[in-house]
């Protein structure tokens, strides 16, 4: 661990900073000059090695802090000297809530509220941008939908031009909803009730680069690893439930204009995500795959999983006014960069296809 030569340098802390969209924000700020400190714990399978290729290409610019996001001396320690903070560090899958509530509760709000406590504590409170999910919105099954061919649609003109706006009423749903739902209330909530310079992305399917993609989680990467190793594909559900995608590139691009804009946007949450141009059905997005790689993929289906949104398309009209988000990348371009992402790399991810440690264990 070199983190506390890098603690001199008022580095900005990602904790989760070896997973998937830390390690592409921890990419991007170094890149830009800043030095940072990769809070990280490496339970999720595949994440030593996103921390590697990050202090190899930036030897001088990030550091491993390894530990729990529970650990509160040394979270305390992480935060002393912070110029900022993203949050990151979660227990990420639904699936696995079921299995350990306890646990999914402890690291979502525990670790949150730790964090948060270790952040009030300073003397200036360094930004917060915290990680959320569209699941605070729970299953949105009161939304009246038409089944297509290939999709669901919502009957209402409004959601299937704009998608879900942070208007939407709060309806935590699986214990994963719940933690990270308490956890988004108390960032806000910090923000209110200690002026703390804190804001909340609800983010919807982030797709790219550095995704370890499991059935549990980061579904896009794990059809395209599925695919290219000709491995069977398992549908839960019908195949026509509808999500917009983000390429994490744009991603990356709201988290670093929410910190740079803090003072503007603290004590509000974001709906993030592809919006209505990069919404797309499981099934839609599998006949693309097949296309590109030219074969029929051997597709399985199982039954709905309990939370499961049949259509959840994000209104991101309200980031993209308050950030100065440009346009995302259509989903098109952004799988096909993924797939030869994917393809150039393909042996050296791990071979779990849950890709959580407790779950391979
Ligand atoms: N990827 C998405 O599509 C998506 C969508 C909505 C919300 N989110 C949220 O964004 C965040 C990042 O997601 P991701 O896709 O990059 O996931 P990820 O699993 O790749 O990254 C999470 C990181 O947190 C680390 N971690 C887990 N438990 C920890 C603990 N107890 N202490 C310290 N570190 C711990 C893991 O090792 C991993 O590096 C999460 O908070 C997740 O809930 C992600």
């Amino acid at each position: 661990m070199n983190a506390p030569a890098l603690l001199g340098a008022r580095p900005i802390l990602i904790t989760g900073g070896a997973g998937f969209i830390g390690c592409n924000l921890a990419d991007r700020l170094a890149r830009d000059g800043a030095h940072v400190v990769l809070y990280d714990s490496l339970s999720r399978a595949g994440t030593e090695r996103n921390a590697e290729w990050l202090m190899k290409r930036h030897p001088d610019r990030v550091a491993l802090f390894e530990a729990d996001i529970r650990d509160e001396a040394a979270l305390k320690l992480a935060v002393s000297n912070a110029t900022a903070v993203f949050h990151f560090a979660a227990q990420v899958a639904v699936t696995t809530s079921f299995r350990d509530p306890a646990e999914d509760f402890a690291v979502n709000v525990g670790g949150t509220f730790a964090l948060l406590e270790a952040i009030r504590r300073r003397e200036h409170a360094p930004p917060l941008v915290f990680a959320s999910t569209n699941k605070v919105y729970g299953d949105l099954n009161d939304l009246a939908l038409t089944e297509e061919k290939d999709c669901y649609l919502p009957r209402e003109r409004a959601i299937r031009a704009n998608g879900a706006s942070e208007a939407q009423p709060l309806d935590f749903h699986t214990p994963y909803g719940c933690s990270k739902g308490a956890a988004d209330q108390y960032a806000l909530d910090y923000a209110r009730s200690f002026d703390l310079p804190v804001a909340v992305m609800r983010m919807s399917c982030i797709y790219g680069p550095h995704q370890m993609g499991g059935e549990d989680q980061g579904w896009v990467a794990h059809f395209l690893i599925r695919a290219l190793r000709e491995e069977p594909i398992t549908i839960f559900g019908d195949g026509k439930q509808v999500r917009d995608i983000l390429y994490v590139d744009d991603a990356v691009d709201a988290y670093v204009a929410a910190w740079r804009n803090i003072e503007r946007v603290k004590g509000r949450a974001f709906n993030l995500g592809g919006g209505p141009a990069n919404a797309v059905s499981l099934r839609t997005l599998l006949a693309f795959i097949e296309g590109r790689l030219g074969r029929r993929l051997d597709i399985r289906y199982e039954e709905w999983r309990p939370g499961d949104q049949r259509y959840y398309v994000s209104n991101t009209q309200a980031a993209e006014r308050a950030l100065g988000l440009g346009k995302p990348t259509p989903w098109r371009e952004g799988v096909a960069k993924l797939m030869d992402w994917l393809s150039a790399d393909l042996g050296s991810l791990p071979q779990t296809s849950l890709a959580l440690r407790e779950a391979a264990a």
